[in-house]
């Protein structure tokens, strides 16, 4: 369980939270003694989304208020009551009536209570939630816990998760679920064939590598999520501004977001051969740094002209694919924090995301609604993959022009994608700006909740 989740004896005595909207907050008035009644009118509760009031008892907390908002309203948060984890007092409660969604108001307390406290020992604020037995405590957990292992890894600063330490967190999650894994590092790269990856990651001091996790039934059906993991984003000698490049420990953000979703996947057994590749490296600046107009033959065969070596996250991802492609996959899954051009179009909330197959993408939009994980889809817009033309090699990493950068992000890629029955892309963010409830500022684990209940339905 998560620390957040109690249940059995842990759970007598819980304080009762009451959500309340203008609907139904006359009958939430009745059920509570007069004495209450008259301290939430003389403290001028109302029953508005975000509000709250702990009312007294005779000898405690006789329960807590919390104002949703309406039902329908457009731009309702579901995850509003993530803010109870920031603002109760330590103890155990339990959900007296039902919110929105009682399952995302649970797991919003679980996510809200995150704290990065790797270097600065945050005190915890011990809010307990306990459940009641409908809830699948259980799945609960399993999701939070991705959430923060992401969070987590998204979080920590290059100088302590470089390619190497994120294998290695990649290494201890394969032990944890019992699955295999192996790595090619530095030259190594060169000799099985993967020159993307080496050319990226090359300059670093920490040898790049390619991270290679297998997990399950080789009889079922074949799933591989590929996560771009740059764990710095200089942008190579085309070198970034200081302001863009302040933000570049989290450009491993679609690695972390992958072992989040692997975590997912293997905690609850899917019926799925899981495969996970993560391409681990840092863009960096040295004499032997890729240079702009460097070709490289890729992995797939492809020649690829550097028209910009801040567009490193779609090099490494094309060799991950190409590898992964080879076996057919039933699906292909790739996500990165890609491209600013996702986030002009977007903002930081709206990850987009690309694919060809109509029923998957019915399916992913369905989920996402449902797990509050939103994600809007782009087109794979066939007549822009002409902006990646390159007048001396096979295709050039970044566009002419600049106009659609992450559509032609997506063709790019799309290049390295032929066999797989479904490809699956994903553009993110993986950042938080300023906190939102059961989302505090920092890195986030955008997509991997959504992704994880669609795999739950097809592989459940
Ligand atoms: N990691 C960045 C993209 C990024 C920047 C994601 C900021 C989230 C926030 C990526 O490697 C990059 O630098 N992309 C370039 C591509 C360009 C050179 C075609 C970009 O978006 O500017
Ligand atoms: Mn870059
Ligand atoms: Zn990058």
């Amino acid at each position: 369980m998560h620390p957040t989740f109690v249940t059995g004896a842990d759970a007598s005595h819980a304080t009762p939270i009451w959500f309340v909207t203008g609907a139904n907050w006359a009958e939430v008035k009745s059920q509570l003694g007069a004495s209450a009644r008259d301290f939430a009118d003389a403290a001028g509760f109302e029953p508005k989304a975000g509000r709250y009031l702990l009312l007294p008892g005779a000898d405690g907390m006789l329960g807590v208020l919390f104002g949703l908002d309406a039902a329908d309203a457009p731009a309702g948060d579901r995850f509003l009551p993530g803010r109870l984890a920031e603002i109760l007092p330590r103890g155990t409660y339990r959900f007296a009536n039902a919110a929105h969604d009682t399952r995302l108001a649970a797991l919003a307390m679980a996510l809200g209570a995150y704290r990065f406290d790797r270097y600065r020992k945050i005190p915890d604020r011990e809010v307990r939630l306990a459940l009641s037995n409908q809830m699948d405590g259980d799945d609960l957990s399993r999701i939070a816990d991705g959430v923060v292992l992401a969070r987590d890894l998204i979080n920590t600063p290059a100088n302590d998760m470089g390619p190497a330490e994120l294998e290695q967190s990649a290494r201890d999650l394969a032990a944890r679920h019992d699955a295999q894994i192996h790595s090619i590092v530095g030259v190594e790269l060169l000799a099985a064939n993967f020159p993307l990856v080496h050319a990226v990651g090359r300059a670093a001091g920490q040898a790049p590598r390619l991270i290679d996790m297998s997990w399950g039934d080789k009889a079922h059906p074949k799933v591989t999520l590929v996560g771009k993991g740059v764990c710095f984003d200089t942008g190579g000698l085309d070198l970034k501004p200081s302001s863009s490049m302040l933000q570049m420990k989290k450009d491993m953000g679609g690695a972390a977001t992958m072992m989040g979703l692997a975590h997912m996947i293997m905690d609850r057994g899917l019926k799925v051969r899981l495969r996970v590749l993560i391409p681990a490296v840092e863009n960096s600046v040295a004499s032997d740094a890729m240079r702009p107009r460097d070709i490289y033959t890729s992995r797939k065969g492809l020649t690829v002209e550097i028209g910009n070596t801040d567009a490193e996250g779609r090099l490494v991802l094309a060799d991950a694919l190409a590898l992964a492609d080879a076996e057919a996959p039933d699906l292909l899954v790739d996500m990165g924090t890609l491209t600013g051009a996702a986030r002009v179009a977007l903002g930081p909330d709206l990850p987009a995301f690309y694919t060809d197959d109509e029923t998957w993408a019915a399916d992913v939009a369905r989920h996402a609604a449902a797990e509050n994980d939103p994600v809007w889809r782009l087109p794979l817009w066939p007549p822009y993959a002409a902006m990646l033309d390159s007048k001396v090699a096979d295709i050039n990493n970044v566009s002419s022009g600049g106009f659609a950068g992450s559509i032609t992000c997506a063709l790019f890629l799309q290049r390295f994608v032929e066999a797989a029955k479904v490809w699956l892309h994903f553009d993110i963010f993986a950042w938080t700006q300023s906190s939102r409830p059961a989302r505090p500022e920092g890195g986030e684990c955008q997509v991997a909740r959504a992704l994880y209940a669609l795999l739950k339905e097809r592989y459940g």
